[in-house]
């Protein structure tokens, strides 16, 4: 039993360390490292924190679970995390424990109910982060927290020579959360459950990937996020305000104020030109974007007086966007907007989104089941089940015209 015990010790060493040493920046090995002790324990959550000195803020870079923490920042002291980074010391408590320690925020978090377990990624200079790690019902043995602590040790060396990159993590605007979100659709007198609990943040100026296999609850996620249809149970905030049990007006304002939609099959109107296309739409914003403006931004200035029947897939669902982004939303929505495309005219359209997010501020959510297409996100939740299954932060996205799938 010892000597299996010596042998996972090392085995799960060598892939820490492999990791780290195998990733593209530091927070992406960091995440790799929690997602391998997540499978190796195994445990059901779990979460990586750091500290953004400048900001005095603790930011949750990476996520496995869906306790909805990742993309979440608490302040530098608070609660289990901001303890066990400001003492230093492994923070564990036993399935049953007391949890007061736990902040208000990871109180609501819903963190699973057996054992959870903080070890700080500590150096000379004072710790710059955490591991945290939750199974929902048996304890650690103390095998397992030795393997936590060494694990943690060896990320902290490895960081401690390397440093660890700018964070991700700047006080971000939150536009909208979900909490515990369900969806029941009635099919033939049966009801189904299509998401079952899902907690999300949106922010402001990010791109957000919705990626999960096809029928995981992606579109009506999606459609929720963009009212399209009300959560069967479940709270939703916009700006912190209650917006869980809106009545069809509310949803069509915010729908016309906030929201520019992107379809997989572009729905452009066949009898309008681009341009008039884009302007049936952004006439209908409080602030909309010139239209000749909105076309250009899609480099296709040249195609104002062109009818959809006249224009590519491609060119057909860069006029899409061009009419979503000349609404001058604070949300696109885009739908597999690539999935009727080949791969070429697929990455053209993408690094159009994908500016629009850095050029216009805007935020865009996009679903696809294309993981690769994910890359290019700053955050990626991954849906599974009817649940967020895993999130990740790409500290450094994949800028679109590097894509290859
Ligand atoms: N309006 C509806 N009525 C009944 N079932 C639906 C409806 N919309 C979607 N579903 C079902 O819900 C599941 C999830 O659908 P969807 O959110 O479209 O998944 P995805 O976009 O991930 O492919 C699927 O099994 C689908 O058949
Ligand atoms: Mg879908």
């Amino acid at each position: 039993m010892k000597e299996d015990n010596d042998l996972l010790l090392v085995q799960t060493m060598w892939s820490i360390t492999d990791a780290l040493h195998s990733a593209a920046t530091s927070a992406d090995g960091l995440t790799a490292c929690l997602m391998y002790l997540c499978d190796q324990l195994p445990c059901e959550q779990g979460t990586v924190w750091l500290r953004d000195e400048a900001n005095g803020i603790l930011c949750a870079i990476g996520e496995r679970g869906s306790s909805g923490l990742a993309g979440l920042c608490l302040g530098e002291q608070e609660g289990a995390a901001g303890q066990a980074i400001r003492t230093g010391e492994m923070l564990y408590l036993e399935p049953g424990a007391d949890r007061s320690v736990l902040s208000p925020n990871e109180q609501e978090a819903g963190l699973p109910e057996g054992a959870l377990l903080w070890v700080p990624l500590r150096t000379r200079r004072g710790s710059f982060g955490c591991l945290q790690l939750g199974t929902s019902e048996r304890p650690f043995s103390p095998d397992e927290l030795k393997l936590c602590r060494r694990c943690a040790a060896i990320i902290a060396l490895d960081l401690e020579d390397k440093g660890v990159d700018a964070l991700p993590g700047m006080a971000k605007k939150t536009i909208m959360s979900l909490r515990n979100v369900s969806k029941d659709y009635s099919n033939g007198g049966k009801t189904v459950r299509v998401l079952n609990g899902v907690s999300l943040d949106i922010y402001e100026n990010e791109f957000l990937v919705i990626l999960g296999e096809s029928g995981c609850g992606k579109s009506t996620l999606l459609n929720i996020i963009g009212c399209m249809i009300a959560p069967t149970e479940g709270t939703i905030l916009v700006d912190g305000k209650d917006f869980s049990k809106p009545t069809e007006e509310e949803m069509t304002e915010f729908r016309r104020s906030a929201i520019g939609f992107v379809f997989q099959a572009y729905n452009l109107m066949p009898t309008l030109t681009a341009l008039e296309n884009i302007r049936f739409i952004s006439e209908t914003s409080d602030r909309p974007m010139n239209e000749e403006e909105a076309l250009a931004m899609v480099g296709l200035s040249e195609r104002g007086d062109h009818f959809p029947s006249m224009l590519s897939g491609g060119q057909q669902q860069r006029i899409a966007i061009a009419r979503a982004l000349a609404k001058s939303p604070r949300m696109i929505l885009a739908d597999e907007p690539t999935a009727a495309l080949d791969a070429d005219t697929g990455r053209e359209v993408l690094m159009v989104l994908q500016n629009a997010v850095k050029e216009q501020g805007t935020t865009l959510i996009m679903v696809t089941h294309n993981a690769e297409i994910a890359r290019i996100a700053n955050r990626v939740i991954h849906v599974r089940n009817g649940k967020i299954a895993e999130v990740r932060i790409n500290p450094v996205p994949l800028p679109a015209s590097e894509l290859s799938w």
